[in-house]
Order: structure tokens, then C-alpha cells, then sequence
């Protein structure tokens, strides 16, 4: 069993690491991420060269995936979602058959490769998102919604995800993210996205940015209702299955 599960108070006031937590977590990522996250936990693992997109260096402690305001990083739980539920349309599958202090542990040993996770600055509770509004659930009023959505998206999001939400908008062949790669914004019609399918996990995304990519936070620039109009229009052009080639 593990040790202490606690993340005890450093002597510089930062958050230390507990060491059993630590090697137990070098043990499975050595055995179930290091082929694509690489050895010094820069993305440059063995099977990288041929992946895209690429997967990440958790050595800049970016990461896209969370629950927290645009530039903190992710709780425990948003990387445990990530882990166990992996993220689709890319190489980083589940890994639901980790036991749960090995998913702890293996959490521990990523934070390991980044400075960020000292500082007590760059941590942040998750935000309290509210559910999806009533009128979610008629097919008519989401009609009005989703008509409403266009609009907005049109003004707010097709420069980079194109006005059919095909990814090809004006502005997506010259997106670069943090790691120097380009960032492709996402085909918002397809099935399943990386952040989830549900409306509560587009809504999220809107909230919290997508760290180290140019899908910022539109926390202060669309309020809420204008988000749930966005998402509204967003599943009612969802392909039935997977993206068109
Ligand atoms: C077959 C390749 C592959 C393996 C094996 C793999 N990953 Fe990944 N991982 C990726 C790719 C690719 C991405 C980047 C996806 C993206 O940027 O959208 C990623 C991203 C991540 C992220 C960042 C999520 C975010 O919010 O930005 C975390 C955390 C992560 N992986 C953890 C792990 C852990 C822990 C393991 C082992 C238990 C693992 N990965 C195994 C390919 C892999
Ligand atoms: C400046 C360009 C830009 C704008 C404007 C923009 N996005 Fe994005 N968006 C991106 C990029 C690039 C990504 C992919 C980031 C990555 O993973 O590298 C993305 C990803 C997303 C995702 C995550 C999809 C997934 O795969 O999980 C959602 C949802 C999203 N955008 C919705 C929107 C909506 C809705 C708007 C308008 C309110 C918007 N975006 C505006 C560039 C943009």
C-alpha cells in the first residue's frame, strides 16, 4: 500500500512530493506512458515521431483538460479524468485498467517533471460550472437557441474553427501552441471530442481555455446564456459518427 496520499508543506512553503508515491509512479509510467511521453517526460517518446496530435511534455506544466481558470493547473481529478478516460481522437487511450493508487500514483510522478507544481500560485480549486438551462431539454426552444448560436459563432469562433465549425476557419493554418507545434483548431461537428460529448463538457471548455493553444477562456467575453446558444447550435450540426474526411 501507499504511504501518506498527503502532499506535505516543503520547507520554501511550495507543495512536496511524498517519495513512496513518487517511485511507485515512476514504476507505471515506465511501463505504460513513457513510450509516448518519453523518458525525461518531454512528449519525445519512442512512438512520438509518428503521432499527431503529438503527445505532451508535461515539462512546461501545461495542460489543456480541466476544471480550473484559464492558465492554473488542473486538479487531481482533472487528470484522473484524463488517465482513466483517455482523450478521443487521439494516441492517449484509457487506462482504466490501472488500480486506483497506481492512477494516484502515476499523477504524482507526472507533476515530478515541472517546477509549476512547486508553486502554490499556479494551483486552483475547480470552478463551480452551472447545468445546462431548461430549455436544453425541448426540441424547440433549442431550435431558437442553437439559430441564436450561429450567430454568435460566426462573430466568435469561425476565424479559427471555420463558419461550418469544420476546423478550417481564415485564421487556423497560422495557430501555434505552447510547444511550438501547430494547433489545429478542432471540427466542433464530430461525434466525440477530446474534452468530452456532453454540453456541461463543451461548456467547460468555454470556461477554462485550453492551456499552452489559442482556445482561450471566453469566461469574460460571452456570459452565460450566449455560451449555452453556442453549444445549442453546436449539437444541432454533430455529425452521427466520426469526423468527414
Ligand atoms: C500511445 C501514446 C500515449 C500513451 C501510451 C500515453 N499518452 Fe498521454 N497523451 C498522448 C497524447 C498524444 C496526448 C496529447 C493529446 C492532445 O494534446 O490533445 C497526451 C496527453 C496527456 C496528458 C495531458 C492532458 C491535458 O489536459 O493536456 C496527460 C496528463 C497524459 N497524457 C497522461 C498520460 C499518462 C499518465 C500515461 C500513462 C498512464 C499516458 N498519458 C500514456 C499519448 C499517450
Ligand atoms: C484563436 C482561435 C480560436 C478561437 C477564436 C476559438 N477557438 Fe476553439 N479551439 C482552437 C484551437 C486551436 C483548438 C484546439 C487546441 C489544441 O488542442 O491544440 C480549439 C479547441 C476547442 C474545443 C475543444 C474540442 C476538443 O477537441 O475537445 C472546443 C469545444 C472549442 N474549441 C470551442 C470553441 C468555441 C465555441 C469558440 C467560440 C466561442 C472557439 N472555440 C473559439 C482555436 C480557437
Amino acid at each position: 500500500m501507499l504511504g501518506s496520499l498527503l502532499h506535505a508543506e516543503a520547507a520554501d512553503g511550495g507543495v512536496a512530493l511524498d517519495f513512496n508515491l513518487y517511485m511507485q509512479g515512476k514504476y507505471v509510467y515506465e511501463r505504460n506512458c513513457i513510450v509516448c511521453h518519453g523518458p525525461r517526460g518531454d512528449g519525445n517518446g519512442e512512438l512520438s515521431p509518428t503521432l499527431k496530435p503529438k503527445p505532451r511534455s508535461f515539462r512546461e506544466g501545461m495542460f489543456k483538460f480541466r476544471t480550473t481558470p484559464y492558465g492554473m493547473l488542473p486538479t487531481d481529478a482533472d487528470l484522473r479524468r484524463t488517465i482513466t478516460h483517455g482523450l478521443s481522437g487521439t494516441a492517449m487511450g484509457m487506462f482504466g485498467h490501472l488500480q486506483a493508487d497506481e492512477v494516484e500514483a502515476v499523477i504524482a510522478y507526472v507533476k515530478s517533471f515541472s517546477r509549476r507544481w512547486k508553486k502554490r500560485e499556479n494551483h486552483a480549486d475547480a470552478l463551480n460550472f452551472s447545468p445546462p438551462p431548461e430549455w436544453f431539454k425541448a426540441a424547440d426552444t433549442l431550435k431558437t437557441h442553437a439559430q441564436a448560436g450561429q450567430k454568435l459563432f460566426g462573430v466568435n469562433c469561425a476565424a479559427c474553427h471555420g463558419e461550418k465549425a469544420d476546423g478550417k476557419g481564415p485564421a487556423a493554418v497560422s495557430l501555434k501552441d505552447v510547444w511550438g507545434a501547430p494547433a489545429a483548431p478542432s471540427d466542433l461537428r464530430q461525434a466525440h471530442l477530446r474534452c468530452g460529448d456532453s454540453p456541461a463538457d463543451i461548456f467547460r471548455v468555454l470556461a477554462t481555455g485550453l492551456n499552452g493553444t489559442p482556445m482561450v477562456s471566453f469566461e469574460a467575453t460571452l456570459n452565460e446564456e450566449q455560451r449555452w446558444d453556442i453549444i445549442a447550435y453546436i449539437l444541432s450540426i454533430r455529425l452521427p459518427s466520426g469526423p468527414v474526411l
